[in-house]
């Protein structure tokens, strides 16, 4: 009988077809108003161990060409302010249920967190530590921001509140790629943030380039990664371009498709990268990113994906509480991220604990969770596996086992592990994909952005 995954894998493979990068499953595009009332309060109750926060600021100064994530550019002083707020208000409320908890890590992500003042992250800051007061002395402790915002003061303050991770977008060191992406600064601009981020005394530190904007080609690819790996960072994220629907480039794409490389171009690009970067002693963590930093950057990811609990605070983060996953609404719309955030900030005066937006995951979804996150972070081991669901994943998911073996994408030890091969690091959104339920893939394609 023809094995159904491997003509969609092979289909895929040939056109190239990368679909988006794989965050999480189930993707957040998938989540649904919950249908009873929940409450967070029974959903957190059995939970012991150790926790990851992350905590989303959805303002930006300006929205990149690329970008559809959670924020606004239209706030102001004030509602920066009320959102500060209400973050204070909510680490409250968790802090009396979970506030037992070990954190095992902090992320700090957006949006751009570093709009923020030193004062908004000091009393942020101090609310998390006296509500949680268990913080891990190893916890990787991050933040993101743009070049524009990574002044000497806003790093200072954050090395003096315990940060020990920085991550920022730099996209491209092509003036006018740059420009085109919505970064309307000067390269000198990003050069003296990574400066300052070092002065600073950071030395982890994650940096983000993206291939396939408009007008790049591979010399000037070549150039942003070099530019980029003359600084050393301990983490170098390099992410495909992808054209979500209400975003800049996805307008100007389906107009003149021509000015952005093709799918074979960016296919070179990835590949003079994964060259260059082993060359300079990178180890591959997923299809975006390398690592020099022992134990791996970006830790809380991994720990996400082994399971520990994520507490998400702020408006549009997500939460992973055992099988269940919720988040507030979201948007890309400007008046509908407005709202949201108002909404968000309405909700937070008095404490409230019904739970509106997510996904409960049974145990098929669970499982496929699990193959997921695992295969395309480190590798897929069979004892973590046996253990939590008592069967054997290579049985359970053997067509597409088989597929992806026959087309190169994955290797076997002797025990069974199961780990990406070059090309399934390549592929590994197409990897990913393939395990998706159906139930998934259809809430996924019914998603219409607002
Ligand atoms: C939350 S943002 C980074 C933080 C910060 N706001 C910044 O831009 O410097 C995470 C990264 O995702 C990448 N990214 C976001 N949207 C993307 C898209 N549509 N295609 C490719 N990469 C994207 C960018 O490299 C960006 O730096
Ligand atoms: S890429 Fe970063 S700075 Fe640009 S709009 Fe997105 S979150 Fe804001």
């Amino acid at each position: 009988m023809s094995n159904t995954k491997l003509n969609e894998l092979r289909r895929a493979i040939e056109a190239m077809d990368f679909p988006n990068y794989i965050y999480s499953y189930p993707p957040k595009r998938a989540y649904r108003p919950f249908a009873e009332r929940l409450d967070l309060r029974d959903s957190w109750r059995e939970q012991q161990g150790d926790l990851n926060v992350y905590l989303h600021i959805p303002f930006c100064n300006y929205r990149c060409t690329f970008c559809t994530l959670f924020l606004t550019t239209a706030q102001t002083p004030d509602q920066v302010e009320s959102y500060v707020e209400a973050v204070e208000n909510q680490i409250r409320l968790y802090g009396e249920l979970i506030g037992h908890l070990r954190v095992a890590s902090i992320y700090l992500g957006g949006g751009t967190p570093t709009v923020l003042s030193p004062g908004q992250f000091g009393r942020i800051f101090a609310a998390l530590r006296s509500e949680f007061p268990r913080l891990a002395p190893e916890a990787e402790v991050s933040i993101e921001g743009t070049p524009d915002t990574m002044t000497p003061e806003i790093l200072d303050c954050l090395l003096s509140l315990g940060i020990n991770r920085i991550s920022m977008g730099i996209q491209s060191f092509h003036p006018d790629e740059m420009w085109r992406a919505g970064r309307r600064y000067g390269v000198q601009v990003a050069v003296d943030a990574i400066e300052n981020i070092r002065r600073a005394g950071f030395e982890n530190f994650n940096l983000d380039l993206i291939y396939g904007l408009e007008g790049q080609n591979l010399d000037t690819w070549q150039m942003s990664l070099s530019k980029t790996l003359s600084f050393s960072p301990a983490t170098l994220s390099l992410y495909p371009a992808v054209f979500r629907p209400l975003s800049g480039i996805h307008k100007l794409k389906s107009r003149s498709p021509e000015i952005f490389p093709r799918e074979r171009l960016r296919g070179e690009m990835y590949d003079m990268s994964v060259d260059l970067l082993a060359e300079r002693g990178f180890r591959q963590e997923s299809s975006i990113r390398f690592t020099r930093h022992a134990p791996g950057g970006y830790r809380q990811e991994a720990s996400d994906f082994q399971g520990v609990p994520l507490l998400g605070l702020g408006a549009g983060a997500r939460s992973y509480c055992g099988d269940l996953h919720y988040t507030t609404d979201y948007a890309v719309g400007k008046r509908s991220t407005l709202e949201i955030i108002g909404a968000f900030i309405e909700r937070h005066r008095q404490p409230r604990y019904d739970l509106e937006y997510g996904f409960q995951l049974d145990r098929d979804e669970a499982e496929r969770r699990f193959v997921i996150l695992n295969l395309l972070l480190d590798q897929l081991s069979l004892p973590p596996y046996v253990q939590r669901f008592g069967t054997d994943p290579l049985e359970r998911f053997a067509k597409e086992v088989e597929a992806l073996e026959s087309e190169g994408c994955i290797d076997r030890d002797g025990d069974g592990n199961v780990r990406l091969t070059r090309r399934g690091f390549k592929f590994s959104n197409l990897v990913g994909n393939l395990f998706y339920s159906e139930r998934v893939k259809e809430l996924e394609a019914s998603y219409s952005p607002k």
